[in-house]
């Protein structure tokens, strides 16, 4: 098999889907208020983001961070989703009762989530991945009746904490029923950053001999510093969807401490370096990795808002 072509044919243009405000938020010891989620919400869609998931509809006994999702929600939806009309704000939803609350927030699309292996699925939602499917029967198909469109994950395809590596076969066989269920895109989640670039190639060459181009995307996590290695592979092989968080917000429940989500400044960095537009200002982005830093009172994670851009300006 022939080694991955780092200077092969890259797309001219990717999509960025920003989780901090959900996947970032989520996982901070501190509840952030809502005016702070509305400044990172903000200081995103003057960085150019297009994508960006906002909160959760989900159990605010599960996660309470996130408790003020209907609210958050429907400000976003009566004065930035009319303000940005090109901007497409979308909630994690996990079942009936999610999909519920996000019509009422007047949300147009929503992302259902589920994992690649057992025992993360029932840690994370109670749920066996039987039952999973059952409840997204009661929630993909009426929110695309409703007019809402639904993304999909797959969490913990690169690994699990509690059952180690995962056959690719097994995460892409999840990955394509929700396809076949109704997701429009489906994305691919490395949910504890432990998994390397030769990994990557196994997994997404699977995924693409059974799903179409556009309907697969990556979600990296940085735990262990192989998150942008694994986003070039998948580069390589023709990935254009790219999830990130400003900032690398995120942690990683397993790890404390330990980096989560790749952060959004440093895909974009290592993107328009090579000659990928993703339609992001970085000067911008690198704003709102430190708006983010200001709101939850932490250093975070992310490089290139500490470094600089320097080199890109030359
Ligand atoms: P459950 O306790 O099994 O739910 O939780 P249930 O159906 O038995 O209902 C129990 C109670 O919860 C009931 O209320 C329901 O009404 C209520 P009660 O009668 O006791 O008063 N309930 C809800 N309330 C609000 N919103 C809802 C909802 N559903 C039921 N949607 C449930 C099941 C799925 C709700 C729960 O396990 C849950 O909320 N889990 C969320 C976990 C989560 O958000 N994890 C983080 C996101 S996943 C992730 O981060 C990975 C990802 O980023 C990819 C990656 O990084 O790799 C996507
Ligand atoms: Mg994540």
């Amino acid at each position: 098999m022939s080694a991955v072509d780092l200077f092969g044919a890259v797309p001219e243009h990717v999509s960025v889907y920003e989780v901090s405000p959900r996947d970032g938020l989520q996982n901070e010891r501190a509840t952030v208020p809502l005016a702070g989620k509305l400044r990172l919400v903000d200081a995103l869609v003057a960085a150019g983001l297009k994508r960006i998931e906002i909160t959760s509809f989900v159990s605010p006994k599960w996660i309470p961070q996130l408790a003020d999702a209907d609210d958050l929600a429907e400000v976003i939806q009566t004065s930035r989703a009319t303000a940005h009309p090109d901007v497409a704000f979308t909630a994690l939803c996990p079942n009936a009762k999610g999909l519920e609350r996000a019509k009422a927030a007047g949300m147009k699309e929503v992302a259902v989530f589920m994992s690649a292996s057992e025992s993360h699925n029932k840690k994370n939602i109670n749920k066996t991945i039987d039952e999973t499917f059952a409840a997204f029967e009661e929630t993909i198909g009426p929110a695309r009746e409703a007019g809402i469109r639904v993304r999909g994950y797959v969490s913990t395809v690169w690994g699990c904490p509690y059952e180690g590596t995962i056959e690719p076969k097994a995460a892409i066989a999840v990955a394509v029923r929700l396809h076949e269920m109704g997701c429009y895109q489906i994305s691919l989640g490395d949910t504890i950053g432990s998994g390397t670039p030769r990994q990557t190639r196994d997994v997404i060459a699977r995924a693409f001999d059974a799903l179409p181009v556009d309907t697969v995307a990556m979600h990296m996590h940085d735990t262990r510093g192989t998150a942008l290695a694994n986003v070039v592979v998948g580069l390589e092989l023709g990935v254009r969807h790219f999830d990130a968080a400003v900032g690398g917000l995120g942690g990683c429940p397993y790890a404390p401490g330990a980096a989560g989500n790749v952060a959004t400044e440093d895909l974009v960095y290592m993107l328009e370096g090579m000659g990928v537009k993703t339609g992001v200002d970085l000067e911008r982005l690198v704003e709102a990795a430190r708006a983010a830093e200001s709101i939850v009172g932490r250093q975070l994670p992310g490089k290139v808002h500490r470094a600089g851009i320097r080199s890109l300006r030359a």
